[in-house]
């Protein structure tokens, strides 16, 4: 099939990638010119693992443009992909969306499925739906198809995705995602796959992201309760994921959760339920304690030291380990914090500096990449994100120092072996 996809973030383009392994010839397109230059010479404008590889080995079904009408008009399918950022209230705001759907009315020749793969609020795929039929004379039939990838992991995930969801109120719209999804439900992917109404197929989404979300907020509290009544929460998580109806997995304590997704979800859910008279209270409190949660390691640091003068050295500065994205970095606000109580920091993470350097602007930051050079002369060492680099590393470096830990990366018993003071997450 042809496929045209707007919007080369990590949904677009990992989607798109994806695609033309199966075999589809993909058109990719973005406004940002630099960026679709860079694809047209096989680099990914995003660090994430394989993605750039199968990029090259897809080359002859891949097509990246600023032809937007080009793209569309040639389209059998048309997928959106483009961001839903917060707006200030916590809503998603729908512009980039919206401005798709008009360049998609305005390129049409031909009756077109539109399938949105950005995460919108529940009911949004009917509005532009009557937005686009509205300004076309041909007939469009949106679908929902949530993505559930991880960074990090954004390529596996799609290709062997734990599902695919595909919402529809049409029988062609339906027939079509069938047959465009197919190899992904046979050998090797085994993909099953979900057929669904559209509202239930956005709401899919929101409901396991906020789920999974609330998982890392509950266990952030239970960590920080473990602290006042002597746990270990290491220890207690291990013992709860034994329970199959639990689970282990997305039960690791530490400084919160961040990312583009996890903050802006659970925030556009609330702010929905708040305007359908129907607050959900649950998630309003899983918000709250990853707000508080984002800086208890600071607060716990701020308490021992006077920071006046001190060089920190921070170990980590992107969301999670495997990407270099900063959105809602816990090291941010850790990073402003310690600035603003008169601390010089010594930064290192292995592929995102370049991205904080964008952000925080400071003379009183100086940035690694090698770990010993960055941790030699401090006395203090805060690990915010737990990159394999920090995990492996000889732990014999911090002797005499004193680390706080906020992603748990070492066991107590190990520690013990060593001679630095250790402070981490619930333990
Ligand atoms: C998340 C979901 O995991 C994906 O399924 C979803 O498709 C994606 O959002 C999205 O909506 O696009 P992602 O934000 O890439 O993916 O990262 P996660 O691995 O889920 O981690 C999110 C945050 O939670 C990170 O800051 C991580 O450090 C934190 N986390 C995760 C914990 O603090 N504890 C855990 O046990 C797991």
């Amino acid at each position: 099939m042809k496929i045209a996809i707007s919007g080369t973030g990590y949904v677009g383009l990992v989607t798109a990638v994806a695609l033309s392994q199966i075999k589809h010839n993909v058109t990719c397109v973005d406004i940002d010119e630099n960026k679709i230059k860079k694809m047209q010479q096989g680099i990914s404008p995003i660090y994430e693992k394989d993605l750039e590889e199968l990029m090259q080995e897809n080359k002859e079904r891949l097509t990246y443009t600023t032809d937007y009408k080009m793209a569309y008009s040639n389209a059998d399918v048309i997928f959106i992909g483009v961001g839903t950022p917060e707006k200030i209230d916590g809503s998603a705001n729908l512009d980039y969306v919206y401005t798709v759907a008009k360049q998609i009315s305005e390129s049409i020749t031909k009756d077109m499925v539109v399938v949105i793969k950005s995460t919108v609020p529940i009911g949004t795929n009917d509005e532009i739906e009557k937005y686009i039929n509205d300004n076309t004379k041909y007939n469009v039939y949106l679908v929902s198809n949530p993505e559930f990838l991880a960074q990090g992991s954004a390529m596996h995930d799609t290709l062997y995705a734990s599902r695919i969801v595909v919402g529809t109120e049409n029988d062609y719209a339906k027939d079509i995602m069938k047959k465009l999804y197919e190899p992904l439900t046979k050998e090797p992917y085994n993909v099953p796959y979900l057929s669904m109404n559209r509202r239930s197929a956005e709401m899919v989404k929101y409901a396991s992201n906020d789920f999974l979300a609330l998982k890392i907020s509950y266990i952030n509290e239970i960590a920080n309760f473990c602290e006042k009544v002597g746990a270990d929460i290491e220890l207690v998580t291990q013992g709860m994921g034994y329970d199959k109806r639990i689970g282990n997995n997305f039960l690791k304590a530490g400084i919160g959760y961040g990312g583009s997704c996890f903050p802006k979800d659970t925030k556009a859910l609330h702010w929905l339920s708040i305007a359908k008279d129907s607050e959900l209270k649950t998630i309003k409190a899983c918000i709250e304690v990853n707000k508080e949660q984002k800086l208890k390691l600071y607060k716990k640091l701020k308490e021992e030291y006077n920071l006046k003068n001190k060089t920190i050295a921070v170990l980590g500065l992107s969301f999670k380990p495997g990407t270099d994205d900063l959105r809602e970095a816990p090291s941010i606000d850790n990073i402003k914090a310690l600035l603003d109580d008169g601390a010089s920091i010594n930064a290192y993470d292995p592929v995102a500096i370049n991205n904080f350097k964008k952000i925080v602007d400071s003379n009183k930051i100086k940035y690694y990449t090698d770990m010993d050079a960055c941790i030699k002369d401090v006395d203090i060492v805060m690990i915010l994100t737990e990159w394999d680099s920090i995990k492996n590393i000889d732990l014999n470096k911090f002797n005499n120092k004193v680390v706080f830990d906020g992603r748990n990366c070492y066991s107590l018993e190990e520690i013990k072996k060593y001679s630095f003071k250790y402070i981490s997450i619930g333990r």
